[in-house]
């Protein structure tokens, strides 16, 4: 399977550019969970729609793909689904539970359920993503936005399957890997596997960036648990990704003890987390790699002022350097003033031009 991203598209996007380090007119600006509660447009879908349905209907997932870049002078889309419902594929019961999260009704508990695990291609259990991508694709390539898939990293989507769920200490994922690193290693792989398959057929299907979301490493693991217990797999998935043809970034939270870790594993660039500076955090990475990030979420539930501020500070710890993607340091808040986030988008453009 071959990137198929438009050459057009390739040399005009600023988020692209900025992706292989290039200048750019401006610095792109794109956020995670960018279609999401705090729209109203997103509310409106969700209140006829379950989640599952609305990943499920590519003309739904597509439509609410579209609604941040409607509404905002977004530089990318990023399609509407979730790190989860591979895991459906595999054999787990996920539920997406209102107020609480996702719930998986049948978690790992003994290497035998391990075993069981299927993995199967993309195109068998998330096919309707892959179609929303073309849907997508179609609408945004002539308006010179390029569209980001994503899937969640191997511990990330381990933990849920384990935990059954969120979890604050992740014991139950920790125990796993302490005590039996065999079946640690072959639940991985098999993540791997299927993460693998499912980016390069979103990057068949159109997608001109592919995003690994590894939420939960940093808040989970020290660094030398890291290097054992998380590294070889990431490392792993980003070489199997590196022949799809697509660039790819490489985010995760809670990682600025060993960011320089996080970023042997892979990725041209590299989404880092609002507990560290990004001037600090560059340094770690290396300016031979571009950076994503990192505003602190909580700022855009700030006045103006305020936020200006924070955004100010950012773009100065990125100092015009080549290879910057203005983002936010985690995902969007539900509560997030709607005004706020398009006086950011656009201040940041017209600050950088
Ligand atoms: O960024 C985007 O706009 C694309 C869509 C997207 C969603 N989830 C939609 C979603 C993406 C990229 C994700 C990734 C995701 N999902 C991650 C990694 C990113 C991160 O935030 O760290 C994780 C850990 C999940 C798992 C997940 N999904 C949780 C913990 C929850 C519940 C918490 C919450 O915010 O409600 C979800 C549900 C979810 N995924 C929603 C959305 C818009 C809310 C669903 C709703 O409409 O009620």
């Amino acid at each position: 399977m071959k990137a198929a991203t438009d050459p057009v598209l390739e040399q005009t996007s600023n988020f692209l550019r900025a992706v292989r380090r290039q200048p750019a007119d401006h610095t792109p600006i794109w956020l995670m969970r960018q279609a999401g509660r705090y729209m109203p447009e997103y509310r409106a879908i969700r209140a006829r729609h379950a989640m599952l349905d609305v990943m499920r209907t590519p003309a739904l997932a597509a439509e609410v793909t579209l609604q941040p870049i409607e509404a905002f002078d977004l530089d990318a889309a990023i399609i509407f689904s979730d790190i989860l419902p591979p895991l459906i594929g595999m054999g787990l019961h996920l539920e997406f539970v209102a107020g609480k999260g996702p719930v998986i009704h049948n978690p790992l508990s003994e290497v035998a359920d391990i075993e069981r695990l299927a993995t199967p291609p993309a195109a068998e259990i998330m096919q309707p993503t892959l179609d929303a991508i073309k849907l997508v694709v179609a609408e945004l390539t002539p308006r010179g936005i390029p569209l980001i898939g994503f899937c969640g990293a191997p511990f990330t989507l381990a933990s849920y399957a384990i935990e059954g769920g969120g979890s604050k200490n992740y014991a139950k994922t920790k125990a796993l890997m302490y005590t039996d690193p065999q079946a640690w290693d072959q639940l991985m792989r098999k993540l791997v596997v299927v993460q693998a398959d499912y980016l390069a057929s979103q990057a068949a299907a159109g997608a001109s960036a592919l995003q690994v979301f590894d939420s939960w490493a940093g808040l989970a693991m020290g660094r030398l648990d890291y290097l054992r217990y998380i590294q070889p797999y990431n490392t792993l998935l980003f070489q199997e990704i590196a022949r799809a043809g697509a660039p790819t970034i490489n985010f995760s939270t809670g990682t600025a003890a060993y960011l320089d870790e996080v970023a042997t594993c892979g990725g041209d660039v590299i989404g880092v987390d609002w507990r560290i500076p990004l001037d600090m955090a560059w340094e770690k990475i290396g300016h031979d790699r571009a950076i994503q990030g990192n505003l602190d979420p909580v700022a855009l539930l700030t006045p103006w002022p305020v936020l200006k501020k924070r955004v100010d500070d950012v773009l100065r710890r990125a100092a015009g350097r080549p290879g910057h993607i203005f983002n936010l340091g985690h995902g969007i808040f539900p509560n997030t003033p709607v005004d706020n986030v398009r006086r950011m988008v656009d201040y940041v453009h017209e600050k950088t031009a």
